[in-house]
């Protein structure tokens, strides 16, 4: 991704999430070296994207979407193959991140791709509801 496509994002997160990313935090992954961020891009716009934080070896996902009219097409699935690869080819051995216990659909996709439940953090999120932790070893 390239600071550009951060409106684009911005727009799916408020969209979605109920504490979505702020524009000028999402184009500052752009230029973070310990950032790989990277967008599906349809007729000019994003479609969906993903961002991670690579730490000794370790990405940490921080956030996920596809947008809403683009759902239940396989992009989740061509978004999560490309986070493999992309975190291998940086030398990243583990990847993991939270998700809302409610969010069944994002953690159906992620437990397609392997990954397993490592425990809950008890009332993570403003609302208090708690977070998955899912872990994968790729
Ligand atoms: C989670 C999300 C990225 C999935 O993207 P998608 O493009 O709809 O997913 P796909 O079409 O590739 O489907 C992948 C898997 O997700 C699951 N899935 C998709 N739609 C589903 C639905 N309506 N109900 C249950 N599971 C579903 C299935 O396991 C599916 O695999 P299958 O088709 O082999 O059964 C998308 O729904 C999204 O952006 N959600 C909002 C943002 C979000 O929750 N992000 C995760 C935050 S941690």
């Amino acid at each position: 991704m390239t600071a550009a496509h951060a409106a684009d994002i911005a727009a799916i997160e408020r969209a979605t999430f109920a504490e979505p990313w702020s524009e000028k935090s999402i184009a500052a992954l752009a230029d973070d070296p310990k950032a790989i961020a990277r967008v599906l891009v349809r007729d000019g716009k994003v479609a969906a994207y993903y961002s991670m934080y690579v730490v000794a070896g370790e990405g940490f996902v921080n956030n996920l979407a596809v947008a809403p009219d683009m759902r239940g097409r396989d992009v989740g699935s061509a978004l999560m193959r490309d986070m493999m690869y992309a975190a291998s080819l940086s030398g990243v051995t583990a990847l993991t991140l939270e998700v809302r216990e409610s969010n069944a659909v994002a953690r159906a996709l992620y437990e397609k791709f392997g990954f397993k439940s490592a425990g809950i953090r008890k009332n993570f999120y403003p609302d208090k509801e708690n977070a998955v932790i899912y872990w994968l070893n790729i």
